[in-house]
């Protein structure tokens, strides 16, 4: 054992498996209650508001709101925004898309995942790559094998999203999670040293949520709020995002929606 390896928690007694799953489950129920009201008029405040209700009227705790000083429920990301995008009051809008990001704690565990919606007629340039970050996220997921590497997830993203002409963001990436918000392994959506060595063992919880642009990888974090990461050039960027869990059958899928798309859907 190189002391340089990674500490990967791994949950596999019935009650820590248990646990994410039920924590995932509540925070795929708050996606689907959001999920009406992702429409042209909403602001992205109001859809954080609806989201800081419904978790305390359940008794859960928002996760991002007060992480490392985030200032709301949820992250909104309209258009060039990569991620990380603040709520506030400008209204959707025809022609925008929007990932939503939501990430809550109930009894101590975390559930995470995000999904991009499209707000009335958008381009086609925007639905094209809306499907394909879509379609993307699960050839990521079918890339994860039980005793495989992180690396397979990167390699299969990559792959895909480089063959339909779209860059794979670099400087952002998916993560270990579990009782904490980020921990190991990283998960990065393009093929690297690093992930070649982190084992994706039976008890591994982590997040798959490739981000695509139609422009270049490189990203830029607005220095005035210090969360709000956009294209460097300003293209279009969209990204999905699930929580899985590795069991010995292959990856469980813990925040999957009721009412949402699923695997191999043509996005409305
Ligand atoms: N939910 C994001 C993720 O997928 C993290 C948001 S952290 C915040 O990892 F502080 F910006 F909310
Ligand atoms: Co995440
Ligand atoms: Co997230």
């Amino acid at each position: 054992m190189s002391p340089l390896r990674k500490k990967i928690p791994l949950y596999t007694s019935p009650e820590q498996i248990e646990s994410l799953r039920a924590a995932s489950r509540f925070n795929a129920q708050l996606m689907d209650f959001l999920r009406p009201h992702v429409q042209a008029g909403t602001t992205t405040e109001g859809l954080d508001r609806l989201a800081h209700e419904y978790t305390l009227d359940h008794g859960h705790t928002p996760a991002c709101l007060g992480y490392h000083g985030y200032p709301k429920t949820i992250c909104t990301s309209v258009n060039e925004v990569v991620c990380h995008g603040i709520p506030n009051e400008r209204p959707l809008t025809d022609g925008d898309i929007v990932n939503v990001d939501i990430t809550t704690i109930v009894d101590g565990w975390y559930g995470d995942q995000s999904e991009t919606f499209m707000i009335g007629e958008v381009s086609q340039a925007a639905r094209e790559l809306v499907q394909t970050t879509y379609d993307a996220l699960f050839v990521g997921i079918r890339a994860c094998k039980p005793g495989g590497t992180v690396r397979q997830i990167g390699h299969a993203i990559q792959t895909f999203a480089t063959e339909a002409g779209y860059s794979v963001v670099r400087e952002y990436q998916g993560h270990g999670i579990g009782q904490e918000f980020h921990q190991d392994p990283g998960i990065p959506h393009f093929p690297n040293f690093a992930s070649s060595r982190d084992i994706l063992s039976p008890g591994t919880c982590f997040t798959v949520e490739p981000m695509l642009n139609i422009g270049g990888w490189k990203t830029r974090l607005d220095k005035s709020d210090g969360w709000t990461v956009r294209t460097m050039d300003k293209s279009l960027s969209a990204q999905f995002e699930h929580t899985l869990l590795m069991m010995e059958s292959g990856p469980e899928i813990l925040t999957l929606t009721k009412d949402g798309p699923g695997e191999g859907d043509t996005l409305a």
